[in-house]
């Protein structure tokens, strides 16, 4: 069956749908030995012959993986510039090229989920599909239930409006607070602007849950495939149908 070169791209773990596109405006893909630039050119994993800077790309099996990325590493593959460690060596047992879907703050721990299928990393992360991220956030001072009305109701940031999905106070801790927060949107630092706006800064930040999937018992630095059961609920909270063989 025919697909588009950028999904082909994204399912074989190249790039997301969107980098892939560059990789072509670039000339870096060719098919059958040419060089192709027409976004929508269609591609037969079966027969085609794909390249990415000379590189032939086979199509690869599906991964779908959580890890809990611990405090104080960057959510990028590789290494980083300035020596941080990065979640690279925590999955470096991993085959597939897979890529974290959307991003944690060098000091956010928590739940993140890493794929090589561009397609669902693109729903996860798309505010159309508004599958709630849920972050603890252990912030400074009490907050008040006058306070937490108002948190409830939403507040103008500098890049827009912001309003969460859910906002409770599990409890206080000395003159902290801890709150569970939810999104379904991943503007950066966005957890931590929205609680400073209502003078709470946050200390420490933690996401226990996209969607249907849910941290659990993981321990930090771990990861682990998701199971069926979790598969089949995330596809269906996006959209889509899982079947094994995608
Ligand atoms: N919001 C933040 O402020 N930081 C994160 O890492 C995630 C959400």
């Amino acid at each position: 069956m025919k697909v588009r070169i950028n999904k082909f791209l994204s399912e074989a773990g190249v790039a997301s749908r969107r980098k892939a596109e560059r990789l072509i405006s670039e000339g870096r893909v060719k098919v059958n030995g040419e060089i192709i630039k027409n976004l929508g050119t269609m591609v037969d994993p079966e027969i085609d012959i794909v390249e990415v800077d000379g590189k032939v790309i086979k199509p690869q099996r599906k991964r779908y993986i959580m890890l809990y990325k611990p405090c104080c590493y960057l959510t990028q593959l590789g290494l980083s510039r300035d020596g941080r460690k990065t979640i690279q060596e925590l999955i470096k047992d991993i085959p597939e090229r897979v890529f974290p879907v959307g991003r944690l703050d060098y000091n956010t721990e928590g739940l993140l989920i890493l794929t090589n299928d561009g397609e669902l990393a693109n729903r996860i992360l798309h505010p159309r599909y508004k599958l709630p991220k849920v972050y603890f956030a252990l912030v400074e001072g009490k907050v008040s239930v006058n306070t937490l009305k108002r948190i409830r109701k939403g507040a103008e940031l500098e890049d827009g409006f912001a309003k969460p999905d859910n906002v409770r106070i599990v409890r206080y801790e000395g003159d902290k607070t801890l709150i569970e927060i939810t999104f379904h949107e991943g503007r950066k630092h966005l957890v931590k602007r929205y609680l400073a706006f209502f003078g709470h800064k946050v200390k420490k930040l933690k996401r226990i849950a996209i969607g249907p999937i849910k941290l659990g018992k993981l321990s930090p630095g771990k990861w682990r495939d998701l199971n069926q059961g979790e598969l089949t609920q995330l596809f269906k909270a996006v959209g889509l149908k899982y079947t094994p063989k995608r």
